[in-house]
This record gives structure tokens, sequence and C-alpha cells, in this order.
């Protein structure tokens, strides 16, 4: 910790912060914890989606208040844990109203780390539709940044004949801590053949997950959760990390491979180390490096290292581990996940190397999801904003302090909140989730 550190997080520096008008961040409720208080269900339309999803996934459910145009606008008797709309029925303008109108008291009513979760339709229709879709994308940004104690906001879209069973881990996903740092976000659940019927606690009971950079910061922790879940974790790392690899492999009961996975036979070798378990059924591509310097700086070499580790390793990894003839390779019906960066969604200067292999994360996901489909594989990528880290530890303290509290919840990320999110598209029951790129980033007002 540095001196000016040091000061910062001292009694009379947190007052002086106070006093510049950098309050306490909210803490916020972390793990397979629901939301404290009633859960509101609204209905705009005819739709019984969110209200089967909820039965699922045993949670009972309250009548929402609604305003009625009268000063001051009626609350909650007691505060709530989360409002859930289903908005899948709206169509018009007119109807964004009654949108309005039960979001005005929850807002208000919400307990902290609550939640406030919309199902909305694709953008599809006439142009009132398609416009009326997006609107609903601007209400649930605006929301996020407007809720305080470390509540979230959430917008999932559904398709026509997603039923609450494609819906289950989703929802459990958004209304339980697990999805702390996840704020102000949208993506999309479809539909496959026979969803799932509950909410697992240990989806992934006997599953052998390899994780790369599993050595420390979140990779590490990736091992860990995906571990609590029940998987068999092959942590992958290289030889220089291999003391701490080692750590984490005996901590999760997993096995470690030494590996530098820009190696020309880096997936034949993960392949023959999970032949021995069985087979492979998911991949969490995590291991990433930066060069940082402004583009005017950056030589060929800095270029290509990143290049090679963040994006093409994980190409020529994914070929060997889904080449049907490959003992030891992805099963049918497994998982891939990459990780992206809101640096690359957004762009961030001094990192073009780093943006641009992080955004190819993004659309290498987005290509491979429909051509996987047929094997029942799913293809995400998450995309963390500032979560701390040794990474992100090297930054410079007073930037430092300034990018933890450029997001909606006012702090940094820890390395659980992106490896929890990472649990929920692993989770068996998240099938009907594919292409999707999830930021873990508080809203990160960078490219939010
Ligand atoms: N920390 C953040 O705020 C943040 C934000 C956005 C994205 N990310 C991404 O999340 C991932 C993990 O980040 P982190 O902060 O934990 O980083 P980290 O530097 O703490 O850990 C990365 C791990 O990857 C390993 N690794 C690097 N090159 C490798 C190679 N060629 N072969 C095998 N292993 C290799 C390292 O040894 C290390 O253990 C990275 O992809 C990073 O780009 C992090």
């Amino acid at each position: 910790m540095s001196a000016l550190e040091k000061a910062f997080t001292s009694k009379p520096g947190k007052a002086i912060a106070a006093k510049a008008g950098l309050k306490e961040p909210p803490r916020l409720a972390r793990g397979r914890t629901w939301p404290e208080g009633a859960i509101v269900l609204a209905e705009i339309g005819e739709s019984t989606l969110a209200r089967e999803t909820l039965a699922l996934l045993g949670r009972s459910v309250e009548s929402p208040i609604v305003d009625d145009g009268q000063e001051p606008a009626p609350g909650y008797g007691s505060r709530i844990g989360a409002l859930v709309v289903d908005a899948t029925g709206v169509t018009t303008i007119d109807q964004l109203e009654q949108l309005r109108a039960v979001l005005r008291p929850a807002v208000r009513g919400l307990a902290k780390s609550g939640r406030i979760v919309t199902l909305a339709r694709p953008a599809e229709g006439d142009w009132e539709q398609r416009s009326v879709a997006r609107a609903l994308d601007g209400i649930n940004r605006t929301v996020a940044k407007e809720l305080r104690g470390g509540a979230t906001a959430t917008l999932v879209r559904v398709t026509p004949d997603t039923v609450a069973g494609d819906l289950v881990s989703t929802l459990g996903f958004v209304l339980q801590g697990r999805s702390a740092f996840v704020d102000g976000q949208a993506w999309s659940v479809g539909h496959t053949d026979s969803p799932a019927t509950a909410l697992d606690d240990r989806p992934l009971d006997g599953k052998v997950v390899v994780v790369t950079g599993a050595a420390r910061g979140i990779g590490a922790a990736i091992a860990r959760t995906l571990a609590r879940d029940g998987a068999h974790i092959i942590a992958v790392d290289i030889p220089a990390a291999g003391e701490s690899l080692a750590a984490v492999a005996n901590e999760v009961g997993g096995s470690a491979l030494q590996l530098d996975i820009t190696a020309a036979d880096a997936g034949r070798r993960i392949a023959e180390h999970a032949a021995r378990a069985g087979g492979i059924y998911a991949v969490v591509h995590n291991a990433g490096i930066t060069r940082d310097k402004m583009l005017v700086n950056t030589d060929a070499a800095r270029w290509a290292s990143v290049l090679d580790v963040n994006l093409a390793a994980q190409i020529r990894i994914n070929d060997i581990l889904l080449d049907p003839a490959t003992d030891g390779g992805l099963v049918d019906g497994g998982r891939l996940v990459g990780i992206a960066s809101t640096s690359g969604l957004a762009g961030n200067k001094g990192q073009t190397n780093y943006a641009a292999s992080k955004a190819g994360v993004a659309g290498l996901v987005e290509a491979m999801a429909p051509d996987l489909a047929e094997r029942l594989i799913t293809v995400n990528a998450v995309a963390p904003g500032f979560i701390e880290t040794e990474m992100t530890g090297r930054i410079p303290f007073v930037q430092r302090e300034i990018f933890r509290r450029s997001n909606s919840l006012s702090q940094g990320g820890r390395p659980v909140d992106v490896a929890e999110t990472i649990g929920y598209l692993l989770d068996p029951a998240s099938k009907a989730v594919t292409g999707q790129v999830i930021r873990v980033c508080g809203q990160n007002l960078v490219g939010a």
C-alpha cells in the first residue's frame, strides 16, 4: 500500500474523503443469498412467464403498489427485496406508463442490495414495437444509475418460446447476491429442449472444468467458486506460477497443469490431461495479460504478445478441444467462456492491443455460439470492469481510486463477482443462454 493510499484509508483520510463528497460505498450482499424483503411481481400483459419462473425458484410473490397519480405517490409499508416486472407484453409507448407506475414506488421502497428485474421481448415487430424494446433498455440503464444501497437493475430478453425452465437459472442468478456486481445490463435467454425444473445449489457436481490463468486473481476465484458448485477443476497456468497454481489446485481438490497457453501443443496437452478425468465439460479461458502503451509507443512485440495470449491461443485450444476426434475434448452439451473486458467494449486509452484482443473475445463468442448450437455447447463471455486484483493493483493509487468509483456501485468488483457470473453460465440449467457478453462492472461509466 502506498503512503498516499494509507493516508486515504486512515480515519482522518476517510473524513477528508467524505468532505470531498466521496461516500463510503455500499456493502454488497454476495453469494447464494436472496434479497431481504418481499419479491414483488408486476405483470404488464397476459404473460405468466415470470410468475412460473419464480414458482420454480420456490419464491412467493406479492402484488405491486401502483402509482395512482396522487402526491405523494403511494409507498410500500416496509422495504421490498425485489421488483420483477414481466414486461414481455409491452409493445407500445403508452404501455411504458404502466412500467413507470410500478417502478416509482418500488425504487423508493427497495431494500439494500435489492433488485429490479425486467423481462422483455427482443427488438422485433413494427417500428413502434422495436423502438419500445430499446426504450426498455434505456429505462433499465437509467434506473440502475438511480438506485442506491447496492441495489441493481437488469433487463432479461426472452424469446416467445422461452419457458420458465429456460429462465430459472438466469432469474435465480440475477435475484441472488451472486450477481452483486452485474448492474444495468441486458442479455438474452432463448429456448431449448428439456429445460430445467429447479435451481440446483451444486450444479457442476462431478463435471470437469478447465480454468486457465488459475494461479491467482480472477482465475483462482473462478476455480474456488466452480469447485464450491461441485466441479473438478483442472487449473492451468505458466510454469513460473507453478507454486501458487499447485496451492490453488490443492485447495479446490483439483489438479494442476503447468502450461503456457500460447504453446503450439497447448490444446493437445489439456486434452491429454483431461482424458484421464473423462473429458471436459467446460473451458474458462481466463488467462490474460496487459502490455499497455499509447499506440504511438506500441511496437510489434507488445502488439503480438497480447493478441496471442488473450485471443489467438484461445482459438487454437478451442479448435483442438472441439474436434470430435480428440480424446479428452469438450463434450457435447458443454460450455465455453471467454473473458472480455469493458476496455475492449468501450475502448481505453493506452490499451489498443488489449482492447483489440478483448473485443475480439466478444466477437468470437458471438460467432461461435450459433455454430455450436447443434452440439448444445454454449459459448459466452463475461466482460469485467474494474476488479480488485494484482493486475489492477499495479495502477497508480489516485487513478485506481477514480477507476474503482466510476460505476453505479461506487466500488471495485471482487474476483468472486466474475467467478459467480461464470458459474451461472456453466450451470447446466443455463443451456438457453448462448452468444452473450455479460459485463461484470457495476455499470462502469466507461461505455456503459
Ligand atoms: N482485473 C481486472 O480488473 C480485469 C478487468 C477486465 C478483464 N480482466 C481479465 O480477467 C482475466 C484475469 O485477470 P486478473 O486480473 O486475474 O489477472 P492476473 O494478472 O492477476 O492473472 C492472470 C493469470 O493468467 C496467467 N497467464 C498469463 N499468461 C499466461 C499464459 N500464456 N499461459 C497460461 N497462463 C497465463 C498469469 O500467470 C496469471 O496467473 C484476464 O483475462 C484479464 O484480462 C481483468
